[in-house]
């Protein structure tokens, strides 16, 4: 078994919606971790800022990419390999419900194609891009972004989300049985509810009774630190789940229980 303070070292990946909440958190663990990992963003001062915040230019490196556009896809993981020399590992992150309305009557045809671009499309793009790199190197791993909401009727978030989240389980199963046989495992984590940006806000601005509806709806009963959804990311990427490949992995305090 590896040393746990090193499993990613020299270990090069790419951490797509890597200015965010939960990718900025993943970036600095896999740095810290001796992994050289590349932030794809659309949000360029938010990239500085996790750039900033993370000081390591050695070792991390940013790139605008816009996981919907194959062609941004392409370019970034070109930058990628002509810096670090290849890739290892994907932990495709960028996604969410993105601003958009949850209730049907206000989910207008854009919002719709947001969701699914950015969420599936977005996620098989980096893969299909990825994939020739990792057979390279004889192997690989790629942890995709689902959710509560996939799995389950999340009050939270609304059906363009749901479908989307859904389709990256099965995007994720698909990938897992094509590319098994060159060594390169996939998987699926599936967060609940962890208070990145403005979820905090959100979170705190609501009446008591609401927050304990949520409170009461989660067997463990509290809300998660960023570093519990981490931890899981860091497990599916590393050797520790090498046997393991097409799962989901639930990390939701009990709130979805598969079957
Ligand atoms: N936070 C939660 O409670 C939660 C729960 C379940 C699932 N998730 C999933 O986890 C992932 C990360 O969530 P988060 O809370 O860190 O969100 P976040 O909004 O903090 O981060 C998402 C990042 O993705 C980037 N992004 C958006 N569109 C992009 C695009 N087209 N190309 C490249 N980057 C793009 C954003 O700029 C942002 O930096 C998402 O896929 C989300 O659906 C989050």
């Amino acid at each position: 078994m590896s040393n746990r303070n090193s499993r990613f070292e020299r270990k090069v990946t790419i951490v797509t919606g890597g200015a965010g909440g939960l990718g900025q958190a993943i970036t600095a663990a896999l740095v810290e971790e001796g992994a050289r990992v590349a932030i794809f963003d659309t949000n360029p001062d938010a990239i500085d800022r996790a750039l900033d915040e993370l000081a390591r230019p050695d070792s991390v490196m940013g790139a605008i990419v816009d996981v919907r556009s194959r062609e941004s896809v392409t370019s970034g993981v070109a930058e990628v390999v002509a810096a670090f020399g290849g890739i290892d590992i994907l932990v495709a992150a960028a996604g969410g419900s993105l601003g958009t309305p949850r209730d049907i009557d206000d989910i207008e045809p854009e919002h719709l194609d947001l969701v699914i671009d950015v969420n599936i499309k977005g996620t098989f793009n980096c893969a299909q891009a990825v994939v020739p790199f990792m057979k390279v190197r004889g192997g690989g791993a790629i942890v995709n972004f689902s959710s509560i909401g996939g799995r389950s009727t999340s009050p939270v978030t609304g059906i363009p989300y749901a479908a989307a989240k859904a389709g990256v389980l099965g995007l994720t199963r698909r990938l897992a049985r094509e590319v098994g046989p060159d060594g390169i495992r996939v998987n699926a984590i599936a967060p609940g509810l962890f208070l990145t940006g403005r979820l905090q806000g959100m979170f705190d601005a609501m009446a008591d009774k609401d927050r304990n509806e949520v409170l009461d709806s989660i067997p463990l009963h509290r809300m998660p630190e960023l570093r519990e959804c981490v931890e899981p990311v860091l497990f599916l990427a590393s050797e520790e789940s090498s046997y393991i490949t097409g799962a989901v992995l639930d990390v939701n305090g009990g709130r979805f229980m598969a079957g």
